[in-house]
Formats: structure tokens, C-alpha cells, sequence
């Protein structure tokens, strides 16, 4: 078990074993998440800014319940409601957020670099809540997170993630992760928007949504990113729809136990049949729920706590981690 980072900026930096590291502490937080008390008062006396430059409801959330279940004080900032709208930079509004004592800093930015920048110039820790079209680490681990709880393991396990890869943080969260954890990772979707260069990540690259989803063991869809393209990356929503789309036609040539997945938002009708996302096999609100446990984790982490101690810790504090 080893943790030494101050920040979470990316997974590409990780090692597997600081990627196991931080999916053992979430899988004991999620028995605390779970727990009717939910709260476990490990970072009292911290304080936790939210700053979100661009919108967000699950990780904005998430990150505001998880920073409150571990007792710390949480401020929540979001570029409408800043000085940023009346010209401050990004480093003297963050430097300001310092100022106030703030131990954490969680930020969504659309420039991709930009949690970064923060963290070479701030004390406090860092936590990327995804930036541009660079990384999204939490959902990162989240997702890994209910991979593992269906399957145990990464190893050989088959994902296959359809949508607009090009424009993604998501999807190069989950390529880092699960291709270093020993998954196998198929990335579709049209041409325009997976691009043959993504081979270089240790992916397979199809443009056949037939052939890539009957393989999997999961299928996490993306949706279509509009407020990162520059261009339209295919006709119409309805061409990608008719093309892409996981309809229940579709569904029905996956695996029978293959699981269905999707970061959120999702856009009912255009990447995911309304039927499909609320079948059986999805497992998109359980995503978010992990979702808790990761920020959880995440924040005990980057806050200098050990990882070697979290079991003990909870356990003392009455939770059943069994
Ligand atoms: N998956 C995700 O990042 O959702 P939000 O944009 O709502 O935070």
C-alpha cells in the first residue's frame, strides 16, 4: 500500500500499485457510504473548495458529500458565481483559495492543463475533477471500481468503450487505468471521433459496433462531447444514433452477462436507448454511488492519511468493513 502524492491530476502518472492503493481505500469507504450512518470524521478540522469552472451535477456533488461524510468543512465555487467573471485569473483566484486556508482544492476546468498549473502553484492538495479533454481521474477509478465489484479482477476482463473517444477525459481515464491494471480495452465508435492513433494507449481500435460490443464484458458508452468539438465529427445525431447508438437490437448481440455502463450525463435516444439505460444490465447509478467512495478516498489520500490504517480506523469507528 503506498500513497505519497499531495495531488490527483491524472492516472497516466500512476503506478498499479497506487492505482490498487486508492481502490482498496474506496472499496472500504463504500461500506461506509453504504452504512445508514455514513459518516466517518477522519478529515475534521480540513476544508475542502469545490471550484467548478464547468458544469457538473454527479462529481460536483459527489466530491461536496464525500468531503462532508469525512466530517471536513466544504465552500463551493463555480465561475458565475466567482470574480473570475469580473477578470480575476485563475492563479490569483486559487492563490485566494489558499489564502483562506483551504487544504483541498477540487476543480473542473475546461483547458485541459489547468489542475496542474494550479498544483505547481498552490499548497494546498489538488484534485482534478477533469480538465478539457485531458483526464477525469475519479471517474477513472470509479469506473475501474464497478468493474471490480462484478468481476474481482482486471485481468483479462474485455471493455469496450463506444462513443466520441477523441473528445473524452473519461475515456483516457479508463484507458490509463484498466489497460496498466491488465484489462482488455476496445475503443469504437465512428472514425472522425476514434481516431486509428489511440492504438498507441494499448487499445484495439474498431469502427464495427457489432463486433466490438459482442465481445465485451462491459460496454461503457460516451456521449456525444459538443462543447469540445470544433467541427461536426459525423452528419447528424441521427446517422451516429443509427450507426452507434446502443439500441436493444444491439443489446442483444452482447454477452449474455456483459454489463452496461456510462459515465453520465447520458442523453437518452442518441448514444443509449432510454430501455437500455434503465435495464437489468446497467449499471449506471451503481457508477455514481462508487462515485462517493472514490472522492472519498481520494480526498483521505491526498490529505497525507495512511492508506494502512483506514481499515483499523473505520473499523474502531464501528463500521463492519467485513
Ligand atoms: N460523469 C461526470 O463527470 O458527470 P458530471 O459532469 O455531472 O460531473
Amino acid at each position: 500500500m503506498d500513497w505519497t502524492r499531495k495531488d490527483l491530476i491524472d492516472i497516466e502518472s500512476l503506478s498499479p500499485s497506487e492505482i490498487q492503493t486508492l481502490l482498496n481505500c474506496a472499496q472500504h469507504f463504500k461500506k461506509v457510504c453504504l452504512s445508514p450512518r455514513k459518516h466517518a470524521p477522519l478529515l475534521q478540522g480540513y476544508t475542502v473548495a469545490n471550484f467548478f469552472v464547468e458544469p457538473s451535477t454527479r462529481t460536483r456533488t459527489s466530491f461536496e458529500l464525500a468531503a462532508k461524510h469525512l466530517g471536513a468543512t466544504v465552500v463551493n465555487l463555480s465561475a458565475e458565481s466567482s470574480s473570475l467573471k469580473k477578470g480575476e485569473t485563475l492563479k490569483d483566484t486559487v492563490l485566494n483559495l489558499q489564502a483562506l486556508q483551504t487544504d483541498v482544492l477540487v476543480m473542473r476546468h475546461s483547458a485541459s492543463g489547468a489542475p496542474q498549473f494550479v498544483a505547481e502553484r498552490v499548497r494546498s492538495a489538488v484534485l482534478n475533477g477533469g480538465d478539457g479533454a485531458h483526464e477525469h481521474p475519479t471517474q477513472g477509478f470509479l469506473d475501474a471500481l464497478t468493474i471490480l465489484d462484478k468481476k474481482g479482477s482486471f485481468k483479462g476482463v474485455r471493455v469496450t468503450i463506444l462513443g466520441d473517444i477523441l473528445y473524452s477525459r473519461v475515456a483516457r481515464s479508463n484507458i490509463w487505468l484498466l489497460t496498466k491494471m491488465g484489462a482488455l480495452v476496445t475503443l469504437c465508435g465512428p472514425p472522425t471521433l476514434v481516431p486509428m492513433s489511440f492504438e498507441k494507449m494499448g487499445c484495439k481500435v474498431s469502427h464495427k459496433v457489432e463486433d466490438a460490443i459482442a465481445e465485451a464484458d462491459f460496454v461503457n458508452l460516451l456521449r456525444i462531447q459538443h462543447e469540445r468539438q470544433r467541427k461536426s465529427a459525423f452528419p447528424s445525431l441521427g446517422e451516429y444514433t443509427s450507426f452507434f447508438g446502443l439500441t436493444q437490437e444491439r443489446v442483444r448481440l452482447m454477452k449474455p452477462d456483459a454489463t452496461i455502463m456510462h459515465p453520465g450525463p447520458i442523453n437518452r435516444g442518441v448514444e443509449i436507448d432510454s430501455e437500455v439505460a434503465d435495464c437489468g444490465r446497467s449499471v449506471i447509478l451503481d457508477q455514481v454511488t462508487n462515485g462517493l467512495a472514490v472522492r472519498m478516498a481520494a480526498l483521505y489520500l491526498v490529505t497525507g492519511h495512511s492508506p494502512s490504517v483506514l481499515k483499523d480506523a473505520l473499523e474502531t469507528m464501528g463500521f463492519d468493513l467485513s
